[in-house]
C-alpha cells in the first residue's frame, strides 16, 4: 500500500516538519494548529504604599481646602510612596501577588508590559527591572506610554498576542510614582495624584470568555491640555527647566474635564458593541478614577446604576494607568465579582488617550497552595542571586575579552 500521509499516520516528513515548527520562536502553541483561544484574567494582584496623605495635610501646603476637594473630586486622601520605593518596586509587588492569584511561576511568563506615566527611567524600561526581579528569563519585556489608558492599551495587546497563539502568558502591569512628578505647590494639580501599583496575568483558554473586546483611541492635537514639558528630548533638563518646574505635570483640568466625560461614554458604547453586548449585560463598571464627577457623568451616560460602579478614588486619587486594576483587584477582593459576569473597563488620560475594554470574568477564587507559594519565593531568592552572578560574569566578560584594538 502507498504511503498517503494523514492524520493517523502522519508521514515522516510531516512528522519533522511539525517537530521544527515545535521549536520555532512564536509558536507558543506548541506549534500545533491554531484553535480559537481566548485570553483569560487569571491572576491580579495591588501594591499600594502605607503613607497616607489627607486633604487636611495638602491644605497646609497650598491654598485649598479638604470640601473643596471632596466637592471637585471627590477624593479624601492619597497613598504617597515611601524614599524607597519607586514605579518598579511597586510594580514588583503587585506582579508576585498576581502570579500568586495565577498560581503561575515566573519563567512561565512570555510577555510583561508596564504602562506607566512615571517609570523608573527614560530607559532601561520598568518592565525589564521587573522580568529580573521576578527572575521570569523566558519573557520580553517594554513599557508603554499610554497615560491612565495604558493598562487598558497592555491587556488589549497581551490579549491579542494570546489569541493568536504567539504568547500564553502576559503580566500586565499599571504602576505609578506619580508624587514625584507633581509640583507640590501647584493646587490645581498636587491634590489629585497618587502612587500604587496594580497588576493582571493574563493566560489562554478554550473557553469563550475574557477578554471579550477592546478599543484604544488617540488624539495627539490635545497632547498640551496634559504634559510633562521637560526632560525628554524636546527639552532636555536643564537649571532653567528644573527651576520653572517643567518636570512636573502640567494641566489644563477644565479641557480634560470636557474631553474625559465625552470619551468614556464614546469608549465604553463602542467596546460593547464590538463584544455584541449592551449595557445590561455588564455586572461592573470599572473606570478610571480620576474625578467623581467624570465617573458619575460616564455612568449617568452609560446608565449604569451607582452600585455597580467601581469608586476608590476617595482613598487613592487618582493613580493613572495603575488606577482601573488596583480598582479591579479590591472588587474581587470584595467579592463583587463573580465567574461569568462582564465587566467593562474604560479610561482616558494625556496623550490624549481613552480606551476600553470588556472582560468576562472566568477566573475561580485562588486555591490555598502554600507549597506552590514557598516554591515562588524561593524562586524570587535564586532570581535575586541570578541578577547579581549575571552583572558579574558580565564585568568579568568585558575585562576578559576586550575586543581587539582598532587596526590591530
Ligand atoms: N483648591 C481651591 N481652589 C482651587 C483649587 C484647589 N485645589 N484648584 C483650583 N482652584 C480654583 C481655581 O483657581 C478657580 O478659581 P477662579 O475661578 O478664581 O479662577 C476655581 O477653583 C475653579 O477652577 P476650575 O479649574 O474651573 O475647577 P474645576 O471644577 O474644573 O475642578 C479639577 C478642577 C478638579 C482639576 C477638574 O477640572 C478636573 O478634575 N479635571 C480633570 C483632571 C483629570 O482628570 N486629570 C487627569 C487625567 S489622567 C492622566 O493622564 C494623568
Amino acid at each position: 500500500m502507498a504511503d498517503t500521509p494523514d492524520a493517523e499516520h502522519p508521514s515522516a516528513l510531516r512528522l519533522l516538519a511539525t517537530r521544527l515548527k515545535r521549536k520555532m520562536p512564536g509558536n507558543g502553541n506548541g506549534g500545533r494548529p491554531h484553535r480559537l483561544r481566548y485570553a483569560h484574567l487569571i491572576g491580579w494582584g495591588k501594591y499600594l504604599p502605607e503613607k497616607v496623605l489627607t486633604n487636611a495635610e495638602i491644605a497646609q501646603m497650598v491654598e485649598t481646602s479638604d470640601e473643596w476637594i471632596v466637592a471637585r473630586t471627590g477624593i479624601r486622601e492619597r497613598r504617597i510612596a515611601a524614599e524607597d520605593e519607586s514605579t518598579a518596586t511597586m510594580a514588583l509587588s503587585a506582579s508576585r501577588g498576581a502570579l500568586e492569584t495565577a498560581d503561575l511561576n515566573p519563567a512561565d511568563l512570555d510577555l510583561i508590559i508596564v504602562a506607566s506615566a512615571s517609570p523608573e527611567h527614560i530607559f532601561p524600561a520598568t518592565a525589564c527591572l521587573v522580568q529580573d526581579a521576578l527572575g521570569a528569563t523566558s519573557a520580553g519585556a517594554f513599557d508603554l506610554s499610554a497615560a491612565c489608558s495604558g493598562w487598558i492599551y497592555g491587556i488589549s495587546l497581551a490579549a491579542q498576542a494570546i489569541a493568536t497563539g504567539s504568547i500564553d502568558h502576559a503580566l500586565v502591569i499599571g504602576a505609578e510614582t506619580l508624587s514625584r512628578m507633581i509640583n507640590w505647590e501647584d493646587r490645581a494639580t498636587c491634590i489629585l495624584f497618587g502612587d500604587g501599583a496594580g497588576a493582571v496575568v493574563l493566560g489562554p483558554s478554550d473557553r469563550p470568555g475574557g477578554v471579550l473586546s477592546s478599543v484604544l483611541g488617540a488624539d495627539g492635537s490635545g497632547g498640551d491640555t496634559l504634559s510633562v514639558p521637560a526632560g525628554g528630548s524636546r527639552m532636555p533638563a536643564s537649571p532653567e527647566t528644573v527651576k520653572n518646574h517643567l518636570h512636573t505635570i502640567h494641566m489644563d483640568g477644565r479641557k480634560v474635564f470636557r474631553f474625559a466625560t465625552r470619551v468614556m461614554r464614546q469608549a465604553a458604547t463602542e467596546a460593547l458593541e464590538k463584544a455584541g453586548l449592551t449595557m445590561d449585560d455588564v455586572a461592573l463598571l470599572v473606570p478610571h478614577q480620576a474625578n467623581s464627577r467624570i465617573i458619575q457623568s460616564a455612568a449617568r451616560a452609560l446608565k449604569m446604576p451607582a452600585e455597580r460602579v467601581v469608586v476608590n478614588l476617595d482613598r487613592y486619587g487618582n493613580t493613572s494607568s495603575a488606577s482601573i486594576p488596583i480598582a479591579l483587584c479590591e472588587a474581587l477582593e470584595e467579592g463583587r465579582v463573580q465567574p461569568g459576569d462582564r465587566l467593562l473597563a474604560v479610561g482616558f488620560g494625556a496623550g490624549l488617550t481613552w480606551g476600553a475594554a470588556v472582560i468576562e470574568w472566568m477566573a475561580k477564587p485562588p486555591l490555598e497552595r502554600p507549597w506552590r507559594s514557598r516554591l515562588r519565593a524561593v524562586l524570587y531568592a535564586l532570581a535575586r542571586v541570578r541578577s547579581r552572578l549575571r552583572r558579574w560574569w558580565r564585568h568579568l566578560e568585558t575585562w576578559l575579552f576586550r575586543p581587539p584594538a582598532p587596526g590591530a
